[in-house]
């Protein structure tokens, strides 16, 4: 059988580290998929460099429309981040009838109802494994592993640059300012780092996961947002002399509000006791508790970002993709999308 035909859009650290894995694991990978997976074609505004990443093995192009209105493309990888052009990419790319994989959590966490609609409409599938927590496969975990459960609670360390400052503020004693731009230096942080320090980040991930575990539409202006910018290395401190530590957390829980069901959509700095797992995630790792009535407790740890971990996470998505869009349509499970109207008596509480 013919490989899969695979534009990708924005070659920055993501990108480089998915051609990267896709020819070193070639072999696996495609025995995995059924066949094989090429990317064909780049789009990149520096075209000067994306040739040179990916060693002139295939098409670079600076206008990332030639590959969406490619009709050669089976699937497109939008890593350009952002809601802008990203978002009118990814609404033509799914109009022409190609499937998308996305890191891109802003984009889902805002517009990805409207995003999922139209897939739906279309027949094509939106993957975005990668959008939280890196090379986690959290998604996966929420949308088959747990499959069985009523999902309670999720709870997560989901973001990596403001995990990072808060332990090197502990370990070290060092200021907020100094340790945000070591996390830039490593290359955690977002473009625009508010979004990490502010919690908009962890908010766009956790509202992606509610959506996933409790089948209702993303509804980030609903959530609760804080970041860490208010903590001081005196917090830090005496949460440390009380047998605490200080976690940004992402949390997506059912709450009864009145006798109506509702969630609690919410991301904060918390105090967990110094014993617990997740109160010893260190540095740009992240982590997330799952409750399940079945199952009960989960913990998934692992890297949230970096070009290889996020890249393994946009693979296992290419190679779902493969599969399903292999197989007979009629057998066909459309499972990578959430519902987006599935549940819309189901509210995001106020907090
Ligand atoms: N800025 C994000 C983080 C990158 O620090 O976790 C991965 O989404």
């Amino acid at each position: 059988m013919k490989p899969i035909k695979v534009g990708l859009l924005g070659i920055g650290t993501v990108g480089a580290g998915t051609f990267d894995v896709l020819a070193r694991n070639q072999e696996e990978i495609t025995r995995r998929a059924g066949r094989g997976i090429e990317i064909v074609a780049v789009a990149d505004l520096n075209t000067a460099r994306a040739t040179e990443l990916t060693g002139g093995k295939c098409k670079v192009v600076a206008d990332a429309r030639e590959i969406v209105n490619d009709p050669e493309i089976d699937i497109v990888i939008e890593l350009i981040g952002g809601y802008g052009i990203a978002r009118e990419l990814v609404m033509a790319a799914i109009a022409n009838g190609k499937h998308v994989v996305t890191a891109n959590k802003a984009l889902l966490a805002t517009h990805g109802n409207e995003i999922f609609a139209a897939a739906q409409e279309k027949g094509v599938m939106v993957a975005f494994e990668a959008a939280v927590a890196g090379g986690i496969p959290i998604i996966k975990a929420l949308r088959e592993g747990l499959t069985a459960n009523r999902i309670q609670w999720i709870a997560g360390i989901i973001n990596g640059t403001t995990n990072f400052i808060l332990s090197e503020m502990r370990d070290k004693g060092l200021d907020f300012d100094v340790v945000l731009k070591e996390a830039q230096r490593l290359g955690y942080a977002e473009a625009d780092p508010t979004f990490d320090i502010e919690g908009v980040d962890a908010a766009h991930k956790a509202t992606i996961m509610s959506a996933i575990a409790f089948g209702i539409p993303v509804q980030f202006d609903k959530a609760h947002v804080e970041g860490i910018t208010k903590l001081s290395a005196t917090d830090i401190k005496y949460a440390e002399q009380l047998g605490y530590r200080i976690k940004l957390l992402g949390i997506a829980k059912r709450a009864v509000v009145n006798g109506a069901e509702g969630i609690e959509l919410r991301v904060h700095p918390t105090l967990i006791p110094a014993k617990r797992l997740i109160a010893n995630v260190e540095g740009a790792m992240n982590a997330v508790l799952v409750q399940g009535d079945a199952v009960g407790a989960t913990l998934y740890y692992g890297k949230g970002a970096g070009a290889e971990p996020t890249a393994s996470a946009v693979i296992a998505d290419l190679v779902d993709i493969t599969r399903l869009a292999t197989a007979d349509p009629e057998h066909r499970v459309p499972h990578l999308a959430f519902q987006p109207n599935a549940m819309n008596d189901i509210q995001i509480l106020p907090m």
